[in-house]
């Protein structure tokens, strides 16, 4: 009996789990230095802070998280999640604003990425106005702080 209880909830957690939402989120150069770098723009918490505070806000979804400051590691992990992550949150930092091989990395995928930016890159310097991403994206959040990640979850979730 117990048997047969223990052996259910098993099955029943492993089956929830296998059904979880996996969403990758990837976050590009610089971003490993988020709490400490021109806080006036970026605030003062760690990204992995602000991850805890994701993970129990969506207690449902399996959340993943990858930071890299090289473009051709940043396009080898779109490759690896790519064909299996029910979406992905992209904030590729100053890439955003120079890389093609960016741009045809999340084309060459089949899930859906959205591009976050914590601030209001079209309130800031001209150079961050273009982005080379956004035609291949899904969509664009920017401009809520840390709250980018949540929102662009949130769209990926009710897509
Ligand atoms: C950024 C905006 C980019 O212009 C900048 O190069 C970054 C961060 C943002 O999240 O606001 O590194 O992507």
């Amino acid at each position: 009996m117990l048997s047969t209880f223990i052996s259910t909830s098993w099955w029943i957690g492993k089956a929830n789990k296998e059904y979880m939402k996996k969403i990758q989120i990837i976050n590009g150069p610089n971003l490993n230095l988020l709490g400490r770098r021109e806080p006036e723009i970026y605030g003062g918490r760690s990204f992995e802070d602000y991850l805890e505070e994701l993970r129990q806000r969506f207690p449902d979804v399996q959340l993943d998280y990858y930071q890299s400051n090289h473009e051709g590691a940043l396009i080898d992990k779109l490759h690896a999640v790519g064909f299996e992550a029910d979406g992905i949150v992209l904030n590729a930092g100053a890439y955003t604003h120079t890389s093609v091989a960016l741009h045809d990395a999340v084309r060459a995928i089949d899930a859906p990425v959205i591009e976050v930016h914590i601030s209001n890159v079209h309130q800031r310097e001209e150079f961050r106005h273009r982005s080379m991403i956004s035609a291949a994206c899904r969509g664009v959040i920017c401009g809520f702080g840390l709250d980018s990640y949540w929102l662009a979850i949130e769209a990926l979730i009710g897509d």
